[in-house]
């Protein structure tokens, strides 16, 4: 079964900047597929991978709930859903990328929900490691039917703020029907050293600290200039410290 790595965390904390460098630890270790999924109704992963995003999941609902009968004469509604998941699915020399797109509106979905969930989760089967860039409810990771996500990496900036926010998330956990094997919390543009009021509700928490992200001028840089940062530097601040984090995390699912 493939290993969940989701994240977490209020908004602009730097949830999609740390997916996108966990994508990319994994795109240069050899042997390890994955399939980064972003479950953000505003999507932006694919935009810091440098991935064009021409269709999504959504789309693909919407447009099938607009005109259920538009499905081509003799073809069966289900091989149609498939023919389209398999155009949304964006392929990259190592690893893919889905995209989930803008969440239902009004009516029942409930039939193309199931049949989309199925083909989903029938494709992640072919990974080794599944990332989800998340909005800040998780709405996508309590509707997964199989309710399981081996390490949530709960992001906070260095403030009370976001910090709490990641407590609130924690406490949420017990009402989704989700089963979180393991949770670590990284703190984004942290100084060297963390004060002592941060750290006392680090532990008020419970939630361990593995991986802390310096302020990195190269993410300014990269997203000022559009740049996919599957090309930042090896030695980039923010790089050394999430591949650091790969590094004790990976033990930890496998
Ligand atoms: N360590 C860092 N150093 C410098 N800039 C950073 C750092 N981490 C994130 N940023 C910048 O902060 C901004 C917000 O980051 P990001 O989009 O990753 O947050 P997010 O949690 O995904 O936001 P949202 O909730 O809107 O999806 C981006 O412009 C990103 O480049
Ligand atoms: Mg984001």
């Amino acid at each position: 079964m493939s290993k969940i790595i989701a994240m977490a965390g209020k908004g602009g904390v730097g949830k999609t900047t740390v997916s996108a460098l966990v994508t990319r630890y994994f795109s240069k270790h050899e042997n390890c597929p994955l399939l980064a999924i972003d479950a953000d109704p505003n999507s932006n992963l694919g935009e810091t991978l440098g991935l064009e995003i021409e269709k999504t999941v959504g789309d693909i609902r919407e447009n099938f709930m607009k005109d259920p009968q538009g499905v081509p004469s003799g073809m069966d509604k289900i091989l149609y859903l498939e023919m389209l998941m398999n155009q949304v699915l964006i392929e990259h020399s190592t690893f893919d990328l889905l995209v989930m797109g803008r969440q239902e509106g009004q009516g029942c979905y409930c039939m193309v929900n199931n049949i989309l969930n199925r083909f989903t989760e029938e494709l992640e089967a072919n990974y080794k490691y599944l990332l989800v860039d998340n909005e800040a409810g998780m709405e996508h990771l309590s509707r997964r039917s199989s309710g399981k996500v081996d390490i949530l990496l709960m992001v906070t900036d260095y403030a009370l703020r976001g910090l709490r926010a990641v407590g609130r998330i924690n406490e949420m956990l017990g009402d989704l029907k989700l089963t979180v094997k393991q949770k670590g919390l990284i703190v984004n543009r942290a100084p060297e050293t963390l004060s002592k009021a941060f750290l006392d509700e680090v532990e008020r928490i419970g939630v361990p600290i593995v991986c802390t992200i310096p302020d990195d001028n190269n993410l300014l840089e990269f997203d000022m200039e559009q740049r996919s940062l599957l090309e930042l530097d090896n030695d980039s601040p923010a790089v050394v410290a999430v591949d650091q984090m790969m590094e004790k995390v990976r033990p930890l699912i496998d």
